[in-house]
Order: structure tokens, then sequence, then C-alpha cells
């Protein structure tokens, strides 16, 4: 293709998309509907999103609006999150099979046999988890809560934390609490090594480096902050610091360049890349908000369940 070809293709894209985000915009007043977006989502989703943030906030949103319709950009836990604390709404999951495949790793059924085997330990479910296994749950927590909850209980107990060993195990860490760690992992955030983060210090060595809790315990290790994508979002704001090593899911970036253009980042690892997170287009938004689908709901009494153990999170935050 010649450079001019190209250049007629991208202004054809360009006005493509302007008139896809004018029609998501006309069905989104339609419906009554309410975008939320989570923060590892394309920057053109996050554009649209009446709220963009970590789960956490995100699921805030959810329990808080009068939207009739809530169209979640993000994957199919954050959805199910949003059906479990608002039943009344229809709950759009734009692409029904964006998952997370570490919420996977915790199976219901592994999950009841594990709770058999302790007990009496305090059960506490990372949101990255099914509904099923939140019935089974005494608290939920997200990354930005997770020490906070865990320090709600009595010293003297066991905790079964689960499906993140690593979330887990900075959980155990900072609330100075007694966590049985269920063996689960981000395959993003689990990726990234301490080789990986040694090298990006080298080549930035002026630079803070900022990493999620989902990392390993020896990549937490060596971070100047640990936190949700909301507290690494909000860290850099109230930071002079102008250069970052960003070791959390590459979406991210797009957030952070926006608000501080005076500020540089860099990837801890380039490998950073939730595939489910891109799942989500434009296209699918459009034809979930015509459609009214694909609708994510929860079984009546898998809900109540599950909503006891999200709302003690609530409460708590
Ligand atoms: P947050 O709690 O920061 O939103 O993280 C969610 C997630 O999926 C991280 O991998
Ligand atoms: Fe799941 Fe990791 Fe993707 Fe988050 S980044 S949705 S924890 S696989």
């Amino acid at each position: 293709m010649f450079k001019w070809e190209e250049k007629v293709v991208k202004t054809i894209e360009k006005h493509t998309q302007k008139d896809l985000v004018k029609e998501i915009l006309l069905w989104k007043k339609k419906r009554e509907a309410i975008i939320l977006a989570h923060v590892y989502q394309p920057g053109e989703i996050q554009d649209i999103a009446d709220f963009t943030g970590d789960s956490l906030f995100l699921s805030q949103q959810a329990a808080q609006t009068n939207a009739k319709v809530i169209v979640f950009c993000g994957v199919h836990f954050m959805a199910e999150t949003a059906a479990i604390l608002s039943p009344e709404k229809i709950v759009l999951l734009p692409e029904v099979k964006a998952g997370c495949p570490m919420a996977d790793m915790a199976p219901a059924e592994k999950v009841k046999s594990k709770i058999k085997e302790l007990p009496k330990a305090v059960v506490i479910s990372y949101v990255n988890s099914s509904a099923a296994v939140k019935s089974l749950s005494d608290y939920c927590c997200t990354s930005a809560n997770a020490v906070q909850v865990a320090q709600t209980i009595p010293v003297e107990k066991d905790i079964l934390f689960l499906p993140d060993m690593n979330l887990a195990n900075f959980t155990a860490k900072r609330s100075k609490r007694k966590i049985v760690p269920w063996p689960g992992f981000c395959s993003v955030h689990h990726l990234l090594t301490r080789d990986d983060v040694i090298k990006a210090k080298k080549l930035h060595p002026q630079a803070l480096l900022l990493v999620h809790p989902e990392c390993r315990p020896e990549v937490c290790d060596l971070a100047d902050y640990i936190g949700s994508t909301r507290g690494i979002i909000n860290f850099v704001s109230n930071n002079p610091t102008k250069e970052y090593i960003i070791g959390t899911e590459l979406g991210i970036f797009y957030p952070l360049k926006k608000n501080n253009p005076d500020k540089q980042f860099f990837p801890a690892s380039e490998k950073m890349i939730c595939q489910n997170m891109k799942l989500i287009t434009l296209e699918k938004i459009l034809y979930s908000l015509k459609n009214l689908e694909p609708r994510i709901t929860v079984p009546e009494d898998i809900r109540k369940k599950s909503l006891k153990a999200l709302n003690r999170m609530l409460e708590i935050t």
C-alpha cells in the first residue's frame, strides 16, 4: 500500500469510529444505560465510558447507579459482581468470552472441599472469582482493600484466601494475619520476573517502580509502591517524580499518559497484556446496547449468599 493509500484508510477508519461512538452514545441514552470500563480496556473504550477505574471503584459505581442498564467493559467476574449488587438492572458484558483465567483456577467444588478441610478458617475471596465461590465466602475483597478486610479478622483466626496466592502473600505481610493461600495466580502479573524488573531499573535508574499486588513477592520486594490499578493512578497524580516503571497490565498506560503529559512511563515488561481484557470492541458495545445481550445473570440463591460477602467488603471500605 502507498503512503497516501494508508492515509485514506486511516481517515476512513477515524470517521467510522466517530460514527460508531455517536451511535453508541445515542443508544446509551435510549437504554438509560451506563458504561463502566476497567483501566485495562483499550483506550477508545475508556474514552466513551461514564466511569473508568479498578474493580473496587467500578463495583461501587454498579451498586450506586440509577441507570437501567449497565454495560460492563471488563471481564466476566466484574459483570457478575455488578449483577449481584444490582439485580434489578440489566447487566451486559459485550463479549461473553471475556473471562479471567485466575478466577477459573478456583472452581467452586474444589473450594468447598478445602473449606471442609479448614472448617474454622474465615474465607476471603478476591472479587476475581465466580459468583459460586463468592457465595461460599465470608468476605470479598479487591486488590485495593484486601489488607483492610483481613485486618478486621481477629489475629488468632486462620484465613483461607483465594484465588490469588500473590495477593494472599502481600495481604498476609501487610495485615499480619495467618493466611492459607489458594494456589492460583494471574498469568499476566505472574509473568513479570525479578530479572525483568532489574533490567528495567538499570535502563531507567531515576524511575520509581509501581507494581500491582498480583505480582510475585520477589517483584513486590523491589517496588516503591504496591497497589491496585486505581492506587497506581492516584500515586502518580500525587507524586512530583517524573519517571515511573509500571508493573501491571499495559492498558493502564492510557490513563497514566493522558492524565500526566509531563511524566514518563516505562513498562516493567512488554509481555503484560491481558488478552481477555482486549476482547471488547466498540462494535460489540453497540451490538450489546441495541440487542440487550449478552446479559449476565446470577441464580437468586447464589446471588443472595454472595451479596453478603460483597456487602461486608463494601461496608469496610
Ligand atoms: P484491580 O483490583 O486493580 O482492578 O485489578 C483487577 C485485575 O484484574 C488485576 O489483574
Ligand atoms: Fe484476570 Fe489477570 Fe486478566 Fe486481571 S489481568 S482479568 S486477574 S487474567
